[in-house]
């Protein structure tokens, strides 16, 4: 049991359940004088999940899915609808931001672009060193500095390249700087929004290996996000497909990757880069449906090739089977 009596399992460092995110699209006076009613965006709808302790779990899904959003919401810089979250067996979900100060230090993000997260007036060095004394892991700059440069260490650089700029570094070398700044406050879970989406492919196995040696170094755990199943494959140790807000399959890496259930996990496994491919390419065609008129069936209905009527209709639930967790009326 926990601060709020939700029952917790102390393998896992994160719990989301039903966790929902909406936004309210700018209402100008136009809209007042036209009398068009509000329209909300539906990005998060009730996804829920876990992170194991040491464990890598990835949220994957196209543009537009509702994964930053999660990521976002999980870390509380937006506010959760609805749903719990339980973070180190701790109920964070009505945390106030100074009840958030010492689980911000243990739970920190990684953007997706290394050119827009990184203050481009600071130094590399305080870039670093500031969340280290923001948060107290160092008692003074002359221990934050020292604590620096064992990062940057770690990360990769010289102790000289502490004293440049931002744009003096390329974007691989810039989301090393950006994963140093994460580690500064010692954390345990890290949630790396699309880390590597940004980088040249030969780049990007350099960053995703880092992160992997840091997970065991530091003893780490990852909400890891990709748009693209390929990225995933080789640090995940489970995942959730995410379709219009929804996780439409979840489960350990082997068996997703060996046997998709749901068609949309098969769709986005047949166009992700790979040799052994096992599954016949069935391309994604159709727009994805607008999340502020969310289909009362199935989200994937209108661009499901297997599509059933009922899927027009009821929307599917997760349910187990075949050792993973699927929501669609196939089965
Ligand atoms: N601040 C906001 N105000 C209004 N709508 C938003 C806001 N942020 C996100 N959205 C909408 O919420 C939905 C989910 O967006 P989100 O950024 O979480 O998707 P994503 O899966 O991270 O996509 P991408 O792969 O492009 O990063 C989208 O429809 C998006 O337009
Ligand atoms: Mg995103």
């Amino acid at each position: 049991m926990n601060n709020t009596g939700k029952m917790h399992d102390p393998k896992n460092i994160l719990e989301v359940s039903d966790l929902v995110q909406t936004f309210t699209q700018p209402y100008g006076i136009l809209d007042r004088l036209t009398g068009r009613p509000k329209k909300t965006v539906h990005a998060v709808n009730g996804v829920s999940f876990s992170v194991r302790r040491g464990e890598v779990f990835s949220l994957v899904g196209e543009s537009g899915c509702g994964k930053s959003t999660t990521a976002r919401t999980i870390v509380r810089l937006l506010e959760p609808k609805s749903g719990t979250l339980l973070f180190d067996g701790q109920d964070i979900t009505k945390f106030t931001p100074a009840e958030m100060m010492p689980v911000r230090k243990k739970m920190q993000m990684i953007f997706q672009d290394p050119y827009a997260s990184l203050n481009p007036r600071q130094r590399i060095r305080e870039i670093v060193m500031e969340p280290m004394l923001f948060h107290r892991e160092a008692a003074d700059r002359e221990e934050a500095h020292v604590k620096m440069l064992r990062l940057l260490d770690i990360v990769g650089f010289r102790p000289e390249q502490a004293d440049r700029y931002p744009h003096q570094f390329s974007g691989g070398q810039r989301q090393r700087i950006g994963i140093a700044r994460a580690l500064a406050t010692n954390p345990t879970f890290l949630a790396a929004d699309e880390p590597v989406s940004a980088l040249d492919v030969s780049i990007q196995a350099q960053v995703l290996n880092l992160m992997m040696d840091l997970r065991d170094e530091f003893n780490l755990s990852y909400l890891f996000i990709a748009h693209d199943l390929s990225v995933v494959r080789h640090v995940t140790e489970r995942l959730g497909i995410m379709y219009l807000g929804f996780i439409v399959e979840q489960g350990e890496r082997d068996r997703i990757f060996e046997k998709p259930l749901h068609p949309y996990t098969q769709a986005l496994l047949a166009v992700a880069p790979t040799l052994d491919r096992k599954i016949a390419a069935v391309p994604l065609s159709g727009d994805v449906p607008s999340p502020i008129h969310l289909p009362v069936g199935c989200p994937f209905a209108s661009r499901c090739p297997q599509k059933m009527s009922i899927c027009e209709t009821n929307r599917p639930k997760l349910r187990i089977l075949d050792g993973r967790a699927v929501a669609c009326h196939l089965y």
